[in-house]
């Protein structure tokens, strides 16, 4: 009897302690959940604050293509390519499967973002027919479209790109925006590698979502745009001119001394153009170091605004302190260490022309700009960090069962010891304040958890913030 009761007391206290156990991580869901939609609903209060003063004309460049999305593993696979064992060399383009096998698996492995050229036509032709057996996702893409057509989606009425298009890709966007260029035969096509957070490949896992390009360019390479964009200027005073896309120039196998005559020719446009117009570039992947060095040189002092994500960020970082390229970098950054590397840069280039930066990362977004320079930065940071889940969920609304965030209660302004911490709060989710001439606004991200897209995430997101200032 006695034994009984001890064992009925037992099962009263085991189930007793579920039932806790289950109340707490309801509340605590609850909590989350609840904390999760402070945050977004202030997040859309601070979106709905921008008013569109006048129409200004912005022009976009250069270069466009059609992205064909796959599926990365199962576009490896057809093509029989496996992962390699050990050592992932990261070669500055791709001559054969094993170079794509090695390199890919080189980014995926740490989640990162690249892209490179394919300089073997015959396994280029493979790979695109490949691609044309796949349920491939084909959308317009390259760097400028996809910034122009977000101002566009954002009010800005008086858009003009820069491009070579195909008549389906030119017909559909002129629609949009003004376009300077001209009609194709065929576009060129970036292959876009598409793969999930945990995914596997083979032996390999990715720890985080991300994407891989590859493409064989023409028209991108001769900046075929660029003269149309000269000519368009000739008789217009933009408010501000957007460039995008020069990464589609790195480690090709195009001649070295064209390459830097066409990037003399852009950097005297850029210089050419109006005091007043406002210059945004936006970085992207680049490899090889005399090139990036030469964009540095020529392109970079000529920008008001930088957008870049946290692996851009390094790269630019590394190459102004000690002149060497960082391929990858760790993909989730803390906060104190992206705001140091931000302040290296403006140290060096806002006594120039900088006076702004965006830095776009997976968990927050953080915008630099001098102050009285740029109205708008918080709600820039705000409308950058919707957008940066819109995008990748591929949805205008934002649905909390597929959203988590990557921030902590509190963090550190920078590094060194004694640094400033700044506790975060749901009620005022984007966190602003000054330093000497800068006004500094770091937003959380609600990062999509039911991943649709990622590449032209940073084009998009970029071009949101920057609608919001211009
Ligand atoms: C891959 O291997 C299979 C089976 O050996 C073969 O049928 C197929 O043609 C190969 N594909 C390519 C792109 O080489
Ligand atoms: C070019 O690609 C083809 C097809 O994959 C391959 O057979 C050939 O070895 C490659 N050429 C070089 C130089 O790697
Ligand atoms: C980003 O831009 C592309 C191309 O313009 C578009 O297809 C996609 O829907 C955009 N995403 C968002 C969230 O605007």
């Amino acid at each position: 009897m006695a034994v009984m009761e001890s064992v009925k007391a037992g099962l009263l206290v085991t189930t007793l302690s579920i039932l806790i156990a289950l109340y707490y991580k309801k509340s605590s869901d609850q909590e989350l959940r609840s904390h999760l939609e402070t945050i977004l609903s202030n997040l859309l209060r601070a979106e709905k604050k921008y008013r569109l003063v006048k129409p200004k004309q912005v022009i976009v460049g250069i270069g466009a293509c059609s992205d064909a999305f796959v599926e990365a593993t199962e576009f490896l696979d057809k093509l029989n390519i496996s992962a390699p064992i050990g050592s992932m060399g990261h070669p500055d383009s791709i001559m054969s499967p094993d170079d794509l096998g090695e390199i890919f698996a080189f980014f995926f492995t740490q989640g990162a973002a690249s892209e490179r050229y394919v300089a073997n036509r015959t396994f280029w032709d493979m790979a695109l027919e490949t691609t044309k057996t796949m349920e491939a996702r084909w959308v317009l893409g390259g760097n400028a479209p996809v910034i122009a057509k977000r101002l566009v989606a954002e009010g800005l009425k008086d858009v003009t790109l820069g491009a070579y298009l195909s008549k389906p890709l030119f017909e559909d966007l002129s629609e949009k925006m003004n376009i300077v260029g001209q009609v194709v035969e065929v576009d060129d096509v970036h292959i876009i590698l598409e793969y999930e957070r945990d995914s596997r490949w083979q032996h390999l896992t990715a720890p985080r979502a991300n994407r891989f390009i590859i493409h064989a360019d023409v028209h991108n390479l001769k900046m075929s745009a660029l003269k149309d964009i000269e000519n368009h200027i000739q008789t217009e005073k933009p408010h501000a001119f957007v460039l995008g896309g020069l990464q589609m120039l790195d480690s090709t196998v195009m001649n070295k001394d064209e390459r830097s005559k066409s990037i003399n020719r852009l950097s005297a446009l850029l210089s050419s153009l109006n005091d007043e117009t406002l210059r945004h570039f936006e970085l992207a992947s680049f490899a090889e170091k005399d090139f990036f060095r030469e964009v540095i040189d020529k392109i970079v002092p000529h920008a008001d605004s930088l957008g870049m994500n946290e692996q851009e960020l390094m790269n630019l970082y590394t190459m102004l302190e000690d002149n060497s390229v960082t391929l990858v970098s760790n993909a989730h950054p803390r906060i104190a260490l992206v705001l140091d590397q931000m302040r290296s840069i403006w140290k060096v280039l806002s006594p120039g022309k900088l006076s702004r930066l965006h830095v776009h990362t997976l968990a927050f977004q953080a915008i630099m700009t001098k102050k009285n320079k740029w109205s708008n930065t918080m709600i820039a940071a705000a409308k950058a960090s919707l957008t940066a889940y819109r995008h990748t969920c591929s949805s205008g609304e934002i649905d909390l069962e597929s959203a988590r965030l990557l921030m902590d209660e509190s963090f550190a302004v920078g590094r060194k010891e004694g640094s400033q911490r700044i506790k975060f709060n749901a009620e005022k989710p984007v966190a602003c304040w000054e330093e000497g001439n800068a006004l500094i606004c770091v937003s959380p991200v609600l990062i999509c958890t039911n991943v649709k897209q990622t590449a032209g995430g940073g084009d998009n997101i970029s071009a949101a913030g920057l609608a919001m200032q211009l």
